[in-house]
Order: C-alpha cells, then structure tokens, then sequence
C-alpha cells in the first residue's frame, strides 16, 4: 500500500510509530520553577551529538485533558535542566505509571512509588532505580506544527552534562546491555527488550592515498 498523509492511511491505527522502532525512551525528569518533581516518558526522544553529547526529544499536546503543553516542556523551559533515565524492563510498569495525565502539581515519583536520588550538576531528582542517567542543560526549543486547538509541539534540544552509570552494568569498562535491559517503544502499545547484542565492525575506507 501507499497512503499520502494529507489523505490517510485508511488503516484501523496509524503505522507511523512502528516504523520509526525500537525508540528509546527518555524517561525525564525535571523540577517545576516552585520545585514540584515531575517525571514523564518521551519516546520520541534521542541522541543528537557526540561531541558535545547532546540529546532531543519532542512533547507534543493536545495531551490527555485538553492541556495545550506538557509539564516536562514548561519545566525545562522555565528552569534550564533535565535529566534522562534509563527505562529498563525492570522498570517498565513504573515508567508506564509516569506517563499518567496529572496536573503539574503532582509528583511522578510519589505516583509510581520511585525512590530518587540527588544529581551533582543539576537539580532535578534522579530515579533510583534506573542504571544510567545523564544530568542535561537546555540548549534550546525548535517549535514544530501543533494541533489544530492550539496544543503546542516543540523539539528540545539538551547538552549532556554529565553521566550516571551504576557500577554493576559495567563489564569491562563497557555498558553492558545485557544487563541493564533498556525497554524501546514501537508502535501501537507495542515496546521491545534489548536482549540481542551482536557486533559489526565499521568498513575500512577504500581508496585514497
Ligand atoms: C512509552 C511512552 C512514550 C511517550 N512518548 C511521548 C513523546 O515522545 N512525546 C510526548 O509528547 N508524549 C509522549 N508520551 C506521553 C507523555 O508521557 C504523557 O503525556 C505525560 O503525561 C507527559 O507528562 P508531563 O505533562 O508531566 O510532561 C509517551 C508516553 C509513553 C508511555
């Protein structure tokens, strides 16, 4: 089939989300200006850079309610940081939990009964439970076509600044995934374990002097 999507797909769900898979999920965390946490899963959500490293990740409205932005969004905006947390199989339903349509004035973490930990660089609060995080500043908002009642859609880009690796995944100086089993979303209400790991070396440049 072909479908253009200004006309539809003419299918019972949209087949976008599964194309674009598996996802990682940014599962962030974030203080509001008054200090409430806020912890929220974004799966349309990757790395951008190396050097820097520097990650994105879109929140788009409307969201369940009518809201006309997400949390996540007016908080990083409003106080500069972020952090990201590993979303394992260990902690999907938890993570799921945190995806509730709650007013900004309720804490994600108490919601789904997460233990924090303090960051270094930033303020807001780390899962506990999670292996990996990375502390991030915002570097800047790319606003993208929002609905038509006015929900607002934007891109946020963050600078990593620094990165929390519990020591029991690392094998050998490497993250060891086997371990750490990160979740990936796909579509519908489909998600993924990363339980295959198989290497590839990159070609040798051919040609040149
Ligand atoms: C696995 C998963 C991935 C999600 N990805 C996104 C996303 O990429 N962008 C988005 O706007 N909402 C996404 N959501 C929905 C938000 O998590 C949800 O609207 C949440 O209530 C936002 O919280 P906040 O208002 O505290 O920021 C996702 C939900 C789940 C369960």
């Amino acid at each position: 089939m072909f479908y253009e999507i200004k006309k539809g797909h003419g299918l019972p769900h949209n087949p976008f989300q599964s194309y674009i898979v598996p996802r990682p999920i940014g599962w962030i965390s974030t203080l509001s200006a008054d200090g409430v946490p806020n912890l929220a899963p974004f799966s349309f959500f990757n790395g951008a850079l190396s050097h820097p490293p520097m990650v994105v990740f879109t929140s788009s409205a409307p969201a369940e309610g009518g809201r006309k932005t997400k949390d996540t969004l007016v908080n990083i905006e409003e106080t500069g940081e972020f952090v990201t947390n590993m979303a394992t199989e260990a902690l999907a339903e938890e993570m799921n939990l945190t995806s509730a349509y709650v007013g900004p004035e309720v804490d994600e973490f108490d919601l789904a009964n997460l233990d924090t930990l303090p960051s270094i660089l930033v303020k807001p609060p780390r899962v506990a439970a999670s292996p990996i995080h990375m502390e991030c500043e915002y570097f800047k908002t790319v606003e993208l076509p929002g609905s038509p009642d006015g929900g607002r859609a934007a891109l946020v880009v963050g600078t990593v600044l620094g990165i929390h690796i519990a020591d029991e995944v690392l094998t050998d100086g490497r993250i060891d995934l086997g371990k750490v089993r990160p979740i990936g979303r796909l579509g519908y209400m489909d998600y993924t374990v990363v339980d295959t790991i198989f290497p590839m070396p990159r070609p040798k440049p051919v040609g040149g002097d």
